[in-house]
This record gives C-alpha cells, sequence and structure tokens, in this order.
C-alpha cells in the first residue's frame, strides 16, 4: 500500500507515503481540465533489501518498493503458481510504504511514520499495491475525508476505515488535531476477505507522530499510543455499506454527464483485421489461474461487420 500525502494549506507536497500494498504518485490535485504533459524518471534498479530478517535482491523504482512483501523471491512463487496451477503462495507480509511495522519480528525499525503538523488539512494518496488482497485502512482517533477514487472526483464523505481494493487509489484528506496531542496514533491495515482461501492475515502498522514544536520544552517520549478498530476480516457488512458511499462528484464544475436512459442495446467489439484478441479476467494475478482466452476474431459478411486492416507500421510479431 503506498500514499502520497499533500500539505493542503501550502499545497506543497509534503511527503510521500506507502501502505500494506500502496503506490506513489506524483501530484495530480488541482489538475482542472488543464492538458499538461509532464515527465517523470523512473530510475529502476535491483537493489538489496531486507525485510522480515531476510535479505533478498528486489526490483525499485526510484529506491521505492510497495506492495506485499514475500520472504521467497516472488519470480519463484508466481512460477511455481504457473506450473501448479494454483494460487501464489500468501505474502509474509502487508506493507505501508514498503514497511511492515512492529507486530513482526525483526520489524520494529521498518514502520512507515507519517510525521504531521497541528491544524493542517493533508491530502494522503492511497494506493492498494498488493497482489490480490482487498484492504481496510484506519488512522487512530482520525477521520478521513474521501474525496477521490480512481481519478475521478466523489461527493466527498468522512469515514474512519477506508476499504481499497487491489490497483485501486482513492485520495483522502486528513484533518490533523488543532493541537500537539501528547499520543501517537497507529495507522492500520489489513484485509478483508471472504471465502475458504488463505490469505495474509498479518496487519500492516504505521504511525501517525505530531512533530514537536521547535520552542516545546516538552522532552517527555511518552506518548499514549491509540490505536483503530479495523473491521472482522470477513464484515461484509461493512464493505457493502461502504462501497455505498461512492457517488459521483455531480456539480456545475465536474458534472456527472451520463445517459439516464437505455433505448438500444449494442455488442460490439473494435480490432485490426483478424486478430487474435487476449481477454483475462479482472485481476492479473488471475492469469496465472488459467482464467484467461485468446480469441480469433474474423471479419463478418456484411460490410460493417469488417474491421480495416492493420496500420502498415504495426509490428508484426
Ligand atoms: C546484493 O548482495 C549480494 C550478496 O551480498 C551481492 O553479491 C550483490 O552484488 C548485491 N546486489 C546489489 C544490487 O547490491
Ligand atoms: C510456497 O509454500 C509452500 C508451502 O508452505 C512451500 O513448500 C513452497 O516452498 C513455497 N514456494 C515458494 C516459491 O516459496
Ligand atoms: C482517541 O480515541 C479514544 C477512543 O475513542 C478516546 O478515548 C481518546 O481520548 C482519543 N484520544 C485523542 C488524543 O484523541
Ligand atoms: C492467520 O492465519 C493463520 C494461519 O492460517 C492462523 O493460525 C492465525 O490464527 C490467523 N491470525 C489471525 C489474526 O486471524
Ligand atoms: C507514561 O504515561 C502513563 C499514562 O499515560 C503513566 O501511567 C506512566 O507512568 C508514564 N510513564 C512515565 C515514564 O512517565
Ligand atoms: C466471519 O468469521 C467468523 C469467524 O472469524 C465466523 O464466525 C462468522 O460466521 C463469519 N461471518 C460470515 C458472514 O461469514
Amino acid at each position: 500500500m503506498g500514499f502520497v500525502s499533500l500539505n493542503m494549506s501550502s499545497f506543497m507536497r509534503a511527503m510521500l507515503i506507502v501502505l500494506c500494498a500502496f503506490w506513489i504518485l506524483p501530484e495530480l490535485a488541482h489538475a482542472k481540465h488543464v492538458r499538461t504533459t509532464r515527465h517523470y524518471k523512473f530510475n529502476i534498479k535491483l537493489q538489496n533489501v531486507t525485510r522480515l530478517c531476510q535479505t533478498k535482491s528486489i526490483v525499485t523504482v526510484n529506491g521505492q518498493f510497495p506492495g506485499d512483501w514475500w520472504k521467497a523471491d516472488t519470480e519463484a512463487v508466481i512460477n511455481q503458481a504457473i506450473q501448479t496451477g494454483l494460487a501464489p503462495n500468501n505474502s509474509d507480509a502487508h506493507t505501508i510504504n514498503g514497511l511492515p511495522g512492529p507486530l513482526h519480528n525483526c520489524a520494529a525499525k521498518d514502520t512507515f511514520k507519517l510525521k504531521v503538523q497541528p491544524g493542517k488539512t493533508y491530502l494522503l494518496r492511497i494506493i492498494n499495491a498488493a497482489l490480490n488482497d482487498e484492504m481496510f485502512f484506519s488512522i487512530a482517533n482520525h477521520t478521513l475525508h474521501v474525496v477521490e477514487a480512481d481519478a475521478v472526483y466523489v461527493k466527498p464523505f468522512r469515514t474512519n476505515i477506508v476499504l481499497i481494493t487491489p490497483g485501486q487509489t482513492t485520495n483522502v484528506l486528513l484533518k490533523t488535531k488543532s493541537k500537539t496531542p501528547n499520543a501517537k496514533f497507529v495507522i492500520a491495515s489489513r484485509p478483508y476477505a471472504t471465502g475458504p482461501a488463505s490469505f495474509d492475515n498479518t496487519t500492516a502498522i504505521g504511525f501517525l507522530e505530531y512533530k514537536k514544536h521547535s520552542l516545546s520544552n516538552t522532552k517527555s517520549k511518552n506518548h499514549t499510543l491509540f490505536t483503530p478498530k479495523l473491521p472482522k476480516f470477513n464484515d461484509t457488512i461493512f464493505a457493502m455499506n461502504f462501497n455505498q458511499k461512492f457517488h459521483s462528484l455531480a456539480n456545475k464544475k465536474f458534472p456527472a454527464k451520463v445517459p439516464k436512459t437505455v433505448d438500444r442495446h449494442f455488442y460490439f467489439t473494435v480490432g485490426l483485421g483478424i486478430s487474435v484478441w487476449f481477454m483475462h479476467c479482472h485481476l492479473e494475478v488471475h492469469t496465472s489461474w488459467g482464467l484467461k482466452m485468446a480469441w480469433i476474431v474474423q471479419d463478418g459478411k456484411r460490410h460493417n461487420q469488417k474491421l480495416p486492416p492493420p496500420p502498415s507500421d504495426l509490428p508484426k510479431c
């Protein structure tokens, strides 16, 4: 999980965060409808990383590696899954920005800390980068204000807990307390799962910490620790209620221009020449389970059932 937080008071990027499987995106807030091209550098390299008492070499992007953590080599995990036809082995830990947190052996120092100032509003970009787990996410004693999901503004709503599916992104506003409390707040994330399949049932933990005022003479580090209450793994009632809170923003500036009546039903596909179409189930991991199919699409008899030829510069297999 990963997230990026923006301090809305100053409109400055304040920090990068990633959760249980959340990943980091550059700023897209206030994008309005301006067509701009942005350039980013992605430095992709192998790096030795130690987590859960083990070191392995993994691919990192700008030094970051979101997602769940496997002690084993993930290539070996997916290769075994493809050979057996079974689901890949469960991960050993969920992470927040690559950090599993203190509930794991050897991981106390690998704990993500979100440092905030009192009386500010932060924008957290939450991304579920887990392979296959839907995740609950909550910050003790703090309400999250959901304003966006998958790059679409939503009618803002408040919640103590967010539920986010793999590959999904959501932006939430976090309003910090008006005064620095003598407390630390746990950020926690763990799966929502139903059905008989086993899953990584570990909880990723991070801390929300208030920065001490530089003039403050409080030396005390004796913070009370507050923990959030996450729903049970199989709390489908919560999941349903949460998902029903999503509505299009639908205001004057961002209207929901969708047809409200259906007058004709169509089913059509578009392609280039006789093409082989590859279709797979909604999650990429499902392709390794065999939930995929290649379709050979041929022209029909009528003129409008034929596909145009592929462009001359289309690379050949
Ligand atoms: C990772 O560690 C191994 C063993 O210590 C070493 O041979 C290798 O060069 C390291 N790789 C990187 C990318 O640092
Ligand atoms: C997957 O899990 C099984 C059972 O725990 C284990 O025997 C196997 O070695 C694991 N595979 C990989 C690639 O780690
Ligand atoms: C955090 O929440 C708990 C339980 O609702 C409450 O007892 C406590 O006073 C709160 N603490 C702070 C610092 O907000
Ligand atoms: C997680 O799963 C393991 C094995 O499947 C089980 O022994 C353990 O009790 C579970 N932990 C929780 C918190 O549900
Ligand atoms: C820390 O605070 C708790 C109550 O919040 C108190 O019981 C404990 O004695 C304090 N410890 C120290 C070392 O001040
Ligand atoms: C959820 O899991 C608990 C065991 O942890 C079980 O008793 C309960 O029946 C489950 N609820 C549903 C709706 O499956």
